[in-house]
């Protein structure tokens, strides 16, 4: 009797071994997924060169192949022994001319000839390491990405590429080397991010925010199809979907990709950088620093700014909480002492309970101080050298990064519940006049109500419409 890839799939997913599901990261794609990956493929009459990359039980590459003409081959490659074989029995009910290789993709040679890649990698972190193109070295910090640079290498000029993977390469710092890479040799086509994060891995307990990606191997085409929030269990061709101009779509230097148009009314801003406002991180990493945190304000002591001290807009110091509040003198040898003055603090992690991805404090320091490397902080110098604000900036950039049009922005461009520096520097900020008269509008509080701060900042964007 003929078994089904998805009762393959679902048997394999069942009776996989916690070991090796853990050390090989073996999430298995349910069907309505597959098949909506492979969905975004152009259809094409002609037979075509199918690769699954990480194949599990092959279920990825017979939804492929089931769409494609007859005379169409697939190459799938898999780690595991067990779900190579698998791989074998899904594949030869959908396709004559399979070929099942049993060894890891980084060892395995694959020639640029495939016409349709598709894979759901492993995700997992890995120390950086380069990857060799033709186009020079890649660097990856994590398993998604790697396989990712295997997957475009594989392709045939035209070739298109689905990949299923996190939204983390989007943004961040760590993914630059990789996006720059990435949009150098393919157009981005489609994207399909899940709003929920577990609906579609329901039985694999998968807990990143994860999408679909499609590329083709050919210059950049003007337009992207989004599907901002879709869902797994409609097929992609009936849910909600808009063309956006590539170009919409990407930031600055370090292209940051979001995932949806940005909202008009934030058009007509610069971004924080080109306003001469730069995004630190705090020096201080308490681990390797335990020697000279104290409880206690002694003499030549300095405050110590955690982001348990974030209380609503302010900063407020002392507090109770289990964190030393000072650093010693010792501190002035170690490069982590900030000057005098104002500034706006930012948490950099924040947590999936949290209304807010972003939470904003003012601080204003009348000696010199230390922020622990868990708070970025906004001043007006460079990445060498701390200028602290001017005091009506730091207010109003508080508020403003405290407005709902802000976490908005932020969550288009994030998926994760990080608060990177490298992204807030391209966030959309009122100019130094317009903060200044922000901050004259609102008292910096503890509890300031979220609709007192949006109303305040309404303002700003008639302002921009009139000048
Ligand atoms: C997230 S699972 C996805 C499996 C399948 N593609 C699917 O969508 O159901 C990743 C697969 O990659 C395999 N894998 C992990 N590391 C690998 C490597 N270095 N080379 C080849 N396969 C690998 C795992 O055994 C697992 O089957």
């Amino acid at each position: 009797m003929r078994t089904s890839a998805a009762e393959i799939r679902d048997h394999a997913a069942a009776t996989l071994s916690p070991e090796t599901q853990q050390r090989l990261e073996q999430f298995l794609t349910p069907a309505p997924v597959a098949d909506q990956a492979a969905s975004l493929f152009t259809p094409t009459r002609k037979p075509v060169r199918i690769l699954d990359l990480g194949s599990g039980t092959g279920i990825l590459a017979a939804a492929v192949a089931e769409r494609s003409a007859d005379g169409s081959s697939v190459v799938a490659v898999e780690q595991d022994a067990n779900l190579a074989a698998d791989s074998e029995r899904t594949l030869s009910q959908v396709c004559h001319n399979t070929k099942v290789i049993n060894a890891s993709v980084f060892e395995t040679l694959l020639d640029p000839v495939f016409d349709r890649v598709i894979l759901n990698p492993p995700y997992k972190k890995i120390s950086p390491i380069r990857i060799p193109t033709s186009a020079g070295d890649v660097k990856v910090t994590n398993q998604y990405t790697a396989f990712m640079v295997y997957a475009i290498q594989a392709m045939a000029d035209g070739g298109e590429c689905v990949a299923i993977i996190p939204r983390s390469w989007m943004n961040g710092e760590y993914f630059k080397d990789f996006r720059k890479w990435l949009l150098d040799e393919c157009s981005i086509d489609a994207i399909a991010v899940y709003g929920s994060r577990q609906d579609h891995f329901k039985d694999m307990d998968i807990l990143q925010e994860i999408m679909l990606l499609k590329l083709t191997k050919q210059a950049q085409r003007p337009d992207v199809l989004v599907y901002a929030s879709a869902s797994p269990s409609l097929p992609l061709d009936r849910q909600q979907a808009e063309r956006v101009p590539f170009n919409q779509l990407i930031l600055g230097h370090d292209r940051i990709i979001r995932v949806q148009r940005q909202n008009p009314r934030l058009a007509g801003f610069d971004t924080l950088s080109e306003q001469g406002l730069w995004v630190s991180t705090g020096k201080l990493v308490w681990f390797r620093n335990r020697d000279i945190l104290s409880t206690q304000d002694t003499p030549g002591s300095h405050p110590l700014y955690w982001s348990d001290n974030q209380a609503g807009l302010l900063t407020p110091h002392p507090v109770e909480c289990k964190r030393e509040q000072w650093v010693t003198a010792q501190a002035d040898a170690r490069n982590v002492l900030l000057p005098t003055g104002s500034y706006c603090l930012v948490n950099r992690f924040s947590s999936k309970e949290q209304a807010r991805r972003i939470h904003a404090s003012y601080l204003q320091s009348n000696t010199g101080f230390v922020a622990d490397n868990k708070l970025n902080y906004i001043h007006q110098g460079t990445s060498r050298r701390t200028i602290p604000l001017p005091d009506d900036i730091a207010r109003g950039l508080t508020l403003w990064l405290s407005t709902s049009i802000v976490d908005e922005w932020y969550r288009q461009i994030s998926g994760s519940t990080q608060v990177n520096a490298t992204d807030l520097r391209q966030l959309p900020c009122p100019s130094r006049s317009q903060l200044a008269q922000l901050a004259g509008k609102l008292p910096i509080e503890d509890d300031l109500d979220q609709e007192r701060i949006d109303h305040a900042a309404e303002g700003l964007f008639s302002w921009t419409t009139a000048s």
